[in-house]
């Protein structure tokens, strides 16, 4: 565990008098504070600085420390080359924006340089087996990061800046040494950037914060059926047909290759074939197995729904020679744009309803003995992988792509279960993970954190990875070294850009820690305390996460005065696993995405902290004190609905939240109904209790608003206590 875990539970001092207020005042059905006011509100538990994320493998802490202020300065040692000195800025420019300091340009002081050495240079394109290491050592006399390579230089910079905190004469470092190096080589961020394109600033945005949280590889899904976002000089229809007119320009591309580079990520294209393709046939309808012609979807394509038409389905044909040059020529203009060695296929969720409905397909089906369309698509995927190795990449694809003669060298990515990895493993291909880390999910970031590419999962029959073949439930040393790591992913179906970093964050960090630290690292309590400072931190350069987007609420509402509508966001959260769909709000790329789902975060504080206040007090192991702040934030909730309840009435935003502040405040009244009687003023009666169930059940339904009351679950704890 690291040292410095910072959890306190620390009220506020007119929060304590509130409460010291309502603890005196006369139990009544239930207490309840007069109409609930902000600075009245209970808080949050704090995080506190230093907080590092990803934990670091080894930690010595010394004694002393070391200050740091307008005299810092970063000397640099050994090789030399232009992106040390980039870093060295981006550094100094990140400990201004955290601390407010000004540095010196000529600063002079002895007593506050960070001495970097690295001795050669890293690989001119970066590689997956490169040496990230690094130890940084911080003593009163000052610090220094040695690494083998700059990649080692830039991990160690930004635990250089999370180790900065204060103390009561300013900015300090606490003495210490750290000795790190990754789990895992590959740990990265997908980004869709096809259902919702994402714009250049927040592309570099994703980079900047994956740097900080030494992430090392950005994996771009760049065409699906709703946009093909890559402009192709070869094929510029692609672009021009296959989109809304927005892609990314070669300049754009090579822009932030460059700025991935710089931060030590790897950027990896992914052009999904076969399926998830009808973007290209917009523009080049020969490349179907349907004739066109097609055009632009802003729907889902592919879902559980069947689809009247197959051609929604826009598969491409594998039995045409002319569609394998096609892709020679196009995979020549791509893999000499994007440098990285390896070259994302996709291959994910091709049903076959196209070949199935195409004469001829099933004519080559027979000719050539492919019994189904899984065995044509592997015929598919094995004739492209040999062209994305003449082009001397090796291909990656999703899971799907793992078939029994899949080339060894294709990497597969998990995504619709874990036992692919090891499936693969057993097989002699190599993998990754992102089964478990989908953060489009909107699942809480210990879910996602405690997922672990080398710990099979118990079985799970929905997991359609692995279902008929032998899976090994253990792996070889040499078959865990095939699982070369993860990727955190990020679909954007209800992702627009102004949305984008608050969901992508700071979620991911507690997946980066996974894939950077020592397995051991599973104290969830410990994670969030680091994580709500991790936060901070991305905040503080410019990186907005984790929060209620405040512009976003105040549009909603068409007024600035949100106080009470703040109430209400802290204690809902955006739907799981797509059922947005559910609410009567399925994917459109064309529907606003302005809802109060959309301006929350994925995970509620909290709603985190009230359910574990609940839970004390409903095994009988809270304490008086966490009995009143339960009761305090119950009353918040109870009053708020008449507080919040005129001015919803205004926008059909507002409106549409009428019925989840109704069920909050009633859920809230039946939570302090039974803490009364957990506390011995109320009598119980299983009548009633079944019936508060009841109406609990029906709070726990999405509304049209598809907002999840986090309010349920705890009362529900609650209400099935015994007193
Ligand atoms: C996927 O989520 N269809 C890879």
């Amino acid at each position: 565990m690291f040292p410095w875990k910072s959890c306190c539970r620390s009220l506020t001092a007119p929060v304590a008098a509130t409460l010291l207020w309502m603890t005196l005042s006369p139990a009544a059905e239930s207490q309840r504070v007069p109409a609930a006011t902000l600075p009245f509100a209970p808080v949050l538990p704090q995080s506190v600085a230093p907080a590092l994320m990803p934990l670091p493998a080894s930690v010595e802490r010394g004694t002393g420390t070391m200050r740091l202020d307008q005299n810092f300065k970063i000397v640099l040692e050994g090789y030399r080359e232009a992106r040390l000195d980039r870093a060295a800025a981006r550094l100094q420019e990140r400990i201004e924006r955290a601390t407010g300091i000004i540095l010196l340009p000529q600063a002079t002081g002895a007593q506050s340089t960070l001495t970097v050495r690295t001795t050669r240079a890293s690989k001119p394109v970066q590689a997956l087996d490169e040496d990230e290491s690094y130890t940084l050592e911080v003593t009163s006399a000052g610090a220094t990061l040695t690494a083998p390579n700059p990649l080692g230089v830039l991990r160690g910079m930004q635990t250089f800046l999370q180790l900065i905190h204060q103390d009561t004469q300013g900015f300090v470092l606490d003495a210490i040494t750290v000795r790190d190096k990754p789990r895992f080589a590959w740990r990265g961020l997908m980004l869709d950037s096809s259902r919702h394109f994402q714009p250049m600033p927040q592309v570099l945005q994703q980079l900047d914060a994956m740097e900080m949280v030494k992430l090392n590889v950005f994996h771009w899904h760049l065409s699906d059926d709703q946009g093909f976002r890559v402009e192709s000089h070869r094929y510029p229809k692609l672009q021009a047909q296959g989109s809304d007119g927005r892609f990314y320009t070669q300049e754009d591309i090579r822009k932030v290759v460059a700025y991935a580079r710089d931060r030590g990520i790897r950027v990896i294209p992914e052009f999904d074939m076969p399926g998830h393709a009808r973007s290209w046939f917009v523009g080049y309808p020969e490349l179907a197995a349907l004739p066109g012609p097609y055009n632009i979807v802003h729907h889902e394509t592919v879902d559980d729904f069947e689809h009247p038409d197959p051609k929604q389905d826009g598969a491409m044909d594998p039995t045409k020679e002319q569609v394998y040059r096609f892709l020679d020529g196009f995979l020549g203009e791509m893999t000499a744009l994007f440098p990285d060695q390896y070259f994302h296929i996709g291959g994910d969720e091709c049903d076959g309803k196209q070949w199935d409905a195409t004469p001829h397909v099933q004519d080559f089906m027979k000719a050539h003995g492919i019994k189904d369309d899984p065995a044509l698509q592997a015929y598919f995927t094995g004739r492209l992988q040999k062209l994305v190795t003449r082009h001397h990449k090796i291909a990656i694809g999703w899971d799907e792509v793992l078939q029994p003669d899949t080339p060894k060298d294709v990497v597969i990515q998990s995504w619709r279960g874990q036992r692919s990895l090891f499936q693969a493993a057993s097989r002699g291909n190599r993998s990754i993970l992102s089964a478990g880390y989908y953060i489009d999910l909107n699942q809480p970031a210990s879910q996602h954190y405690l997922v672990d590419p080398l710990v099979l999962p118990p079985f799970n029959p929905n997991d359609p990875t692995g279902k008929g073949v032998e899976v090994p439930t253990h792996l070889t040393p040499e078959q865990e070294a095939s699982i070369l790591g993860g990727e955190a992913t990020e679909w954007t179906e209800y992702i627009t850009p102004e949305i984008l970093s608050n969901r992508v964050w700071p979620r991911t960090a507690a997946i980066a820690e996974r894939l950077w630290s020592p397995q051991s690292n599973r104290d969830v309590a410990d994670m969030y305390t680091r994580l709500g400072w991790v936060a901070h931190e991305l905040r503080m350069q410019g990186i907005e996460n984790g929060g209620l987007l405040q512009g976003m609420t105040e549009r909603l509402a068409g007024t600035t005065g949100i106080d009470h509508l703040m109430v209400l966001a802290a204690m809902v959260q955006p739907p799981v696993d797509y059922t947005r769909e559910v609410a009567g709000q399925a994917y459109d790329q064309l529907r606003p995405l302005t809802h109060l789902a959309d301006s929350i975060p994925a995970e509620s504080d909290t709603a985190r902290h009230f359910a574990e206040l609940a839970h004390a007090v409903a095994t009988g192991t809270a304490t008086a004190a966490q009995h009143v702040e339960a009761r305090a934030w119950l009353t918040l909730w109870a009053d708020n609905d008449a507080a919040l309840a005129p001015m919803l009435d205004r926008t059909a935003l507002t409106i549409e939240l009428q019925e989840p502040s109704r069920n909050l405040a009633r859920t809230a009244i039946i939570g302090l109904q039974a803490l009364d009687r957990i506390e011995g003023h109320g009598k119980g009666n299983s009548e009633n209790t079944a019936k508060q169930q009841q109406e609990l059940e029906t709070f726990d339904k999405l509304t049209p608003a598809a907002l999840r009351n986090m309010a349920v679950a705890p009362v529900k704890e609650l209400v099935a206590a015994k007193p």
